[in-house]
């Protein structure tokens, strides 16, 4: 069994992207600038957008951070959205999620200019992408497709089984794989889906994307199947110190020892998100995708 390293794998990557920064500004004299908006003070969200910071830092971006508190008014937020659009400084943003109740997420992210939705959650990118079009690509489907492609993993014709359908995950993880050139049979699977366990133990790949710690048991997975493991459920715990542990999707111990590879929790996918973020920000500095 090979461990999927995220955390290696997207300290490759945040040095390529670093050494880029470098060209770019020695020929340029620009850095690629990420901002992020943070409305009140989910503990989650702190921590993932002060992650996001420290990666803008470390691979040299010029980064922003934008707080609002928790009675901010969707109009309020709407006119922020549109600053960040004529920020020509920018070259991108986002919104992090969950919003406070009273703001309608739809409405945020489609507020949001697709030329700067570093996230990949404006349906313009969504439907880029389906089409096999130039899109930025949400960050953790984007992380998983490049720990699948640095780790040589086959994938023509191999049966892939996604278990969640969320717009950031599950549903976008199908359709990549599906695409032409990775080329999987994709299975996508859902709370109504029947015989989970039977599909599952057809699979070539495994991605488990359902937010439910401790899923996906060992009778549920084939000899030498490829696991990918989305989930961080953060539950009590005796034996660390902060008295939190982070589990995955995955029942790490049973099925791990039936696997060809498989990503940790953490250290897996978690990693390869916030790589993935720069790396379209880095993209949308150099115009990539929308010329
Ligand atoms: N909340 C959880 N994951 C994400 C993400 O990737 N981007 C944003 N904006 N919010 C999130």
């Amino acid at each position: 069994m090979v461990l999927l390293d995220g955390k290696k794998t997207s300290d490759i990557l945040q040095a390529e992207i670093a050494e880029e920064v470098i060209h770019i500004k020695n020929n340029q004299g620009k850095i690629p600038h990420l901002a992020a908006v943070l409305v009140g003070h989910d503990g989650g969200s702190e921590t993932y957008v002060a992650a996001k910071v420290r990666a803008c830092e470390f691979v040299g971006f010029k980064s922003t951070l934008i707080r609002f508190e928790d009675t901010i008014t969707e109009a309020e937020l709407l006119n922020c959205i549109s600053a960040l659009n004529m920020d020509d400084d920018l070259d991108g943003f986002i919104v992090q999620l969950p919003l406070p109740k009273h703001i309608s997420e739809e409405k945020i992210v489609e507020a949001i200019d697709p030329r700067k939705d570093v996230d990949g959650f404006h349906p313009v990118n969504v439907g880029r992408m389906v089409a096999g079009m130039p899109a930025f690509i949400s960050a953790t489907p984007f992380g998983i497709m490049e720990l699948i492609k640095r780790y040589h993993i086959e994938t023509a014709g191999k049966n892939c089984v996604v278990i969640g359908r969320s717009n950031i995950v599950g549903r976008p993880i199908s359709i990549l794989l599906s695409q032409k050139g990775i080329d999987c049979t994709v299975t996508l699977c859902h709370s109504r889906t029947k015989d989970l366990k039977q599909i599952c133990a057809q699979a070539d790949i495994i991605v488990a994307a359902l937010g439910m710690a401790e899923f996906l048991t060992g009778d549920m997975v084939k000899q030498g199947a490829v696991v990918i493991d989305v989930g961080i459920t953060r539950v009590k715990s005796d034996k660390t110190k902060s008295k939190w542990k982070l589990l995955g999707d995955v029942k790490f111990d049973e099925v791990s020892s039936k696997c060809s590879y498989i990503t940790p929790v953490p250290g897996g996918v978690g990693p390869m998100t916030i790589a993935s973020l720069l790396f379209n920000t880095l993209l949308s500095s150099k115009h990539e995708i929308y010329p």
